[in-house]
């Protein structure tokens, strides 16, 4: 049988271990909670700032003062890191969209929220603003863009999300490369230009799927082409280096096959 001293000295190691253990535990939470951002809440952007920063990113991609890669990189970062969700949902009043998402049964219904002036800021934003609601299997049909830039933020629901970059353009077709095919979910970004992943095509997994929308227009002021979208079947021909010639088709026919 243990004498006293034997099982004080037992239990102190005991206690030594569950308390080393615990700290451990605290240590690698805390670095977890850094290294994924968790802490940053306080230090993320209030809405005033957040929505004039948008549209400072905006101004400089329309003015050639920024690459459109680099606007990709900025405004995906301003969508996922610089404001918290619950406050981008406000600040959209996404709760009465959500309360009536006026689904259709092929593509998407799109909702146009207006965002609020602030104090010091501008009349108006450079760029607009849309979220898109979706039922289950249905999508933003595949398309590629002229002249703007745009991204895309989950607000709800999962999504099959594929991009291409656009890299010739052809009288009745367009050469693409496929460069993402992933699954998004809440909180996951993505994002075009002229220079990179042109084309998208997002099909919803959930019902009601929400997606958040920023856009600018005339970002390529050299370009001839007045902004808009390019519908295209992305199962075309397939050729070397895993290029794909996509065939041109119309609104319509977009929406008959992957609407
Ligand atoms: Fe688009």
């Amino acid at each position: 049988m243990k004498d006293s001293h034997e099982k004080a000295l037992v239990t102190t190691r005991r206690d030594f271990g569950r308390k080393s253990i615990q700290t451990l535990l605290t240590v690698s939470l805390l670095e977890h909670l850094c290294s994924g951002n968790l802490l940053a809440g306080e230090a993320r952007l209030s809405t005033e700032k957040w929505l004039n920063e948008v549209n400072e990113v905006g101004l400089s991609v329309k003015n050639q003062k920024l690459t459109q890669t680099e606007w990709q990189k900025q405004v995906e970062d301003l969508l996922s890191n610089q404001i918290n969700l619950p406050e981008l949902l406000k600040l959209v009043d996404f709760e009465s969209i959500a309360r009536n998402p006026r689904l259709v049964s092929n593509g998407a219904r799109s909702h146009r929220p207006r965002m609020p002036k602030v104090k010091g800021g501008p009349d108006r934003y450079v760029f607009g603003q849309q979220i898109f609601a979706l039922r289950k299997g249905c999508s933003v049909v595949p398309h590629g863009h002229n002249n703007m830039a745009t991204a895309f933020l989950i607000l709800k629901g999962n999504f099959h999300g594929r991009h291409y970059d656009r890299v010739t353009d052809e009288e009745k077709h367009m050469i693409i490369r496929p460069t993402i095919d992933s699954r998004f979910g809440p909180g996951q970004t993505s994002s075009i230009s002229d220079e990179k992943d042109n084309v998208h095509w997002f099909k919803a997994e959930d019902e009601p799927a929400f997606i958040f929308n920023i856009h600018v227009f005339g970002v390529s002021p050299k370009s001839q082409k007045r902004t808009s979208r390019v519908y295209l079947d992305p199962f075309g021909e397939k050729l070397d280096d895993g290029l794909i010639r996509a065939r041109l088709i119309g609104h319509d026919e977009a929406h008959r096959k992957f609407g």
